[in-house]
Formats: C-alpha cells, structure tokens, sequence
C-alpha cells in the first residue's frame, strides 16, 4: 500500500525523501508527493506515477524537514489533488497518511457544514483541516485531540509551519517507524528504509506521538506523558535491494529459492534431519491436545495455507482447513483451546492476517506465525514464531517468500505429527530429509534451459486459459494462475480438476488452454482422465508432470520426482516462469504490476 519516508536533519530533505520514497516504491506507485518545512514556509511537489517524477519539481524546494508519500490509491484516482501530502486550508498544517480513515465521511461533511473547502477526495485530507481547526499554538495538543476523532487505521506523518524543525507521527494500526544517526532523524512506514541509514530505530506503538527532530526522537502517550523507548534490532533483513543483471526482481528472486529454501529449513532442521531442539516450546500435550488447525492468510500466502492444510489433515490427522484472512476475522469462527491457528504472512504486516492473528489471540487459541520480516507487527506480537529466511522480497508478485513459508509449513506439519505421535521418528526424519533434498531439484529445474516460448505464445493467444490439478497440484494450480494474472493480466483461473464438469467446461472450446498440474503420483490419472475431457473439446493442453506418463502431449514440462507432498515445491517454478516471461513478451511492468502493492496494509 502507501509508504512514508520522512526527514529532520542538516541536509537539504528533498533528496533524501525522494530517495527513500523510491526505495518505499514497490508499496505503491500511483502517485507521490513530499512538503518541506522551509524555515515556517510549507513547500508542496506532487506527481502522478514514480517518485522519481518528483524530481525535477522538487529540486527547487528547499528545507531540512520534510515529509513524502507514495500512495496506492483507495479514495480518488491517481491524481495530482489527490496525491500526498495534504495541507490544511491555511497551508499551517501537512499531513502525509498510510491506512484509511473510515469515519471520513462524517468528519468531511462536518468541516464543510464549517465551511471548508476540500481539493481532493481523499479521506486523508480531513486529518490535515482537523489539525487546523483544533490548533490554539500547542501542537501537542492539538494531535491529542484529533487522534480520538479518527477511526480505522492510519500512520500520520505531520509537518506544521509554526514548528519548522519537527516532524509528527503517530499510528494506529499501521506500521510506522523512526531512525536516528548523528544529527539526523528519518520516518518511514517500512524499517527496511530505515535499516541502512539509522544507527537508532524505534517502532512506534498504537496510540504513541512522536516528535522527530534532528538527531532525536520524543514520544508521548495519549495523555500527553513521555514515554521512554527502546530501539528495537534489525536483524534478518538483508538490504541487498540490487538486480545482481536480471532483468527484473521477480526473475531473481524465482533463482532464489532454492536458497530461500535453504535457508528457512536451515533454521529449523538440523544435519541429521531431525527439528532443531526448542522449535516453538510446545508440549507434547499441547500438540496432543489439537483437534483443528486452521491457516489464515491472503493471496500467495493463503494458497500455502492450502497446502499446510491438505498436509496436515495427511500427516497429523487431525481435520484442518486454510481460510483467507479478510473472511476469517468476520466469520465468528469457531475456536477454542483445541484449535491451532496458523497465520502466514511474508511482511507481517498484512491487514486483514493481522487482525486475525489478534482474533484468534484474543480468543485465548494456540497461535503459530510464520513471517519473513522479523522486526514486522505479526512478528513482534506473535509468542510462537516461524521465520521464512527469504530475505527482502522485492518484485509484487511473490516467489522466493512463497517457497520459504512452504518450506516452513512442511516443517511445522511434520513436527506437530511426530510430536503427536501421528509418524514415527524415522518417518519423520525421512521426510524432512526428502524436504531438504528439493533446493537442488529446484536447482535443476531453473538450470534446465527449458525454452518457454511456445508456453508464453499459446498463454497469450488462448481465450480462456484454465490451471487444473487434484489435490496438492491444485494448491499449485491457484498459485499458478494467480502468479499469470499478477503479472501478465491475463485472465484465468484455476480449477479443481474434478470440478470442471461441473459448469466450467462450458467455457472450453478449440480456444481454450488447459494447463494441467499432474504431479501428484496418486491422482495424476484421474487427472490425465479431466484432460483428455478437455482436449475432447478441443482445447490445446499443457501438462506439467512429476511421471512418465505423457508422451500424447505436444508440451509437457517435467520436473523431477519427489516426495509427492513436496511437489508444490517444485511445481510451482516452471509456473512462475511460464508467467514472468509472458509478461515480459507482453511488456508488462513486472515488478511492480498495475493496480498491485506487496504489502496490503488496509483491509
Ligand atoms: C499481496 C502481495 C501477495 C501476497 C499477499 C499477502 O497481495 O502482492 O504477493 O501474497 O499480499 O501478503 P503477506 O505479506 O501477508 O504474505
């Protein structure tokens, strides 16, 4: 979604906004904006698409304090008026916001029954002409007054002219960090901006207000009281943000799972192939105890969850399900001291799996998370925690992140089953030996040299293009088809391949590319069987396979033979690939898709 990038200090704070904004981008590039506090004289660039075209604008705005914004838009179009930051009707006032302000609404009409004049339709903009309007020269006390108006979710970075050294902040539900080195003070929405420029990093809390000057940062709690902090430690993220000569993000962080992969097992499973000793401090009558699981996660993250559940129902024996985040937290879903709930997430920070994870926490229900940001929110709040070892995932689309909560799920499923008693201790161990053996399979699927060409040629010239496979092929298969509409917007679906018949094969004709994922050894005839239903219709196929057993088809990719439940480990590569380079002969945007933010921090 939207970042922040603020900056007090002894430099010239355009460059160093523009700068961080850029590094803020893959959040959301829509529109950018940045005010600088010259000396009391509030000074506005705004431009409609990459912070870079704020630029040539902003080169003549001078000041060292000053704030930016990179939006995703959700209220108003991409437009220079609707960019950030906003001011307030005197200009006294300029507001930059991540989040949404849900009593917008309300608020607006109540500043225009006082006359108030608003110049886009954005629900940010009331922030800035509450702060006008309750401002007696205390601008402590007019944040404290207008936070309690505001509901939904924001992080607020706040410029006024009549303090022309400070900058603001304050979040709820949003994520908001500041930094210090020397006589510098920074903000940003994303500490991976902050991790290599500060020496001092501090998260700010629900509730807190900040006030960032150069070189230091004072924080409050709701009733004016300071507050001291801690800084908090970064230690997993890698700010290795280079291309390293792919072309693209997405196409280096698709050769790096393997290492991902590694990496992420590495912390959990040790050399003889057995969980490390203190993996998650559950008892064995906790793990007992379960009756349930249940995976909670959007997008990618969610079709892990697919997987996590289809294992688990397999391994641990215990019934599961995945639920997508934004359905789960309003579903008064049943839960009790037998259930586990396992959240997934890459950036820890995604709204909807973060409010779950405070449901289910709420509730009193044995929460596991499984994040790849360490210093994010579901990280920090989470007592059982899993972390991915992707690294900074850069490209919108994920890959490497997706591949590194499988990993992580695999291991968590295993342990639980072993604990329980569900697989014995040499089933277990040859299982995560086999887990551990796929990084090389995955090696030799990206090395293989496979030409994609004719897959990206009969993807963009198809009219319906459907992903089917049973069972774990079919988790593979919404992953598949979500990756391809991520990047290459073209329209398609995935299907159970059992399904089909019931109405979808409608919609296959001579025109229609069926994409089948039949690696799962068990089902993969029941499989063949959908497709030869298919192509009975006409419709031209490609078969992504694990086997032998498929020589009638003009394309067919193989890839190498594993342990069935592991394939979605594998899988999943040629797909990702068959997308990226049919996005790239499309010449679309890939690592930053229209309309797409890597971190979705509003619901
Ligand atoms: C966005 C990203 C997806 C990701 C999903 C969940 O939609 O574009 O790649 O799977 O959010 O994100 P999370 O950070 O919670 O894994």
């Amino acid at each position: 979604m939207c970042g922040i990038m603020g900056y007090a200090g002894d430099k010239e704070a355009a460059d160093i906004i523009i700068d961080g904004l850029e590094n803020l981008e893959y959040r959301g590039y829509d529109s950018a904006g940045l005010a600088v506090n010259d000396n009391g004289d509030i000074k506005t660039a705004k431009t409609v698409g990459s912070p870079s075209g704020l630029r040539p604008t902003a080169s003549g705005i001078k000041g060292r304090v000053g704030i930016g914004h990179t939006r995703w838009a959700t209220h108003g179009a991409a437009s220079l008026e609707n960019a950030h930051p906003h001011a307030s009707v005197s200009g006294m006032f300029s507001v930059v916001h991540n989040g949404i302000i849900e009593n917008y609404e309300e608020l607006r009409s109540g500043l225009e029954a006082q006359g108030v004049v608003f110049r886009s339709e954005t629900d940010t903009e009331v922030i800035a002409h509450l702060l006008e309007k309750h401002y007696k020269g205390d601008l402590k006390g007019a944040v404290r007054e207008v936070l309690p108006l505001l509901s939904g979710s924001y992080a607020l970075g706040i410029l006024c002219e009549d303090y022309p050294d400070v900058i603001v902040c304050a979040k709820l539900s949003s994520p908001l960090f500041a930094g210090t080195v020397g006589e510098c003070g920074y903000l940003a929405s994303d500490v991976s901006v902050l991790s290599g420029r500060c020496t001092r990093i501090y998260r700010l809390n629900d509730g807190e207000i900040g006030f960032l000057k150069a070189g230091s940062f004072k924080v409050f709690d709701s009733d004016g009281c300071r507050l001291r902090k801690t800084e908090i430690k970064i230690r997993s993220l890698s700010m290795d943000a280079d291309r390293a000569g792919y072309r693209h993000y997405m196409l280096k962080e698709i050769y790096e799972q393997p290492a991902a992969v590694r990496r992420t097992l590495a912390g959990i499973i040790s050399g003889e192939h057995r969980i490390k000793p203190g993996f998650l401090k559950m008892s064995d009558r906790e793990i007992k105890g379960i009756n349930k699981v249940r995976f909670v996660a959007c997008g990618s993250a969610y079709h892990v969850g697919l997987v996590g559940a289809y294992v688990t129902e397999r391994l641990f024996k215990r019934s599961s399900e995945a639920c997508i985040a934004s359905e789960f937290r309003y579903m008064h879903p049943c839960m009790d001291e037998s259930t586990l709930v396992v959240i997934i997430s890459q950036s820890g920070e995604t709204a909807d799996t973060l409010a779950a994870m405070r449901l289910a926490q709420s509730e009193g229900v044995k929460v596991v998370s499984i994040v790849n940001v360490e210093s994010s929110t579901i990280a920090m709040e989470s007592d059982k925690l899993i972390m991915t070892r992707a690294d900074r995932e850069i490209a919108v689309a994920t890959t490497k992140a997706y591949s590194a909560q499988l990993a992580a799920v695999y291991a968590l499923v295993i342990y639980l089953a072993e604990r329980s008693g569900e697989l014995d201790k040499r089933e277990a161990a040859r299982l995560l030996r086999g887990l551990m053996e796929i990084p090389d399979k995955q090696e030799r699927i990206l090395s293989s040299g496979f030409d994609y060409s004719s897959v990206t040629d009969r993807l963009i010239s198809s009219g319906y293009v459907c992903f089917i496979g049973r069972g774990l092929d079919y988790c593979s298969a919404l992953e598949a088809s979500l990756k391809l509409k991520e990047v290459s917007y073209i329209r398609c679906e995935a299907y159970a391949a059992g399904e089909l018949k019931h109405g979808t094969i409608s919609l296959v004709d001579k025109n229609s590319l069926i994409i089948a994922l039949g690696c799962c050894s068990g089902l993969r005839a029941k499989t063949l069987a959908n497709v030869k239903e298919t192509q009975a219709r006409g419709a031209g196929v490609i078969y992504i396979t694990g086997g032998d057993d498929d020589d009638a088809y003009e394309n067919v990719i193989r890839i190498p033979r594993c342990e069935d439940i592991f394939y979605p480990l594998l899988e999943i590569i040629p797909m990702q690939l068959s997308a990226y380079h049919t996005a790239l002969k499309l010449g679309r945007e890939i690592d930053k898709p229209r309309n797409l933010a890597k971190s979705v921090t509003v619901e």
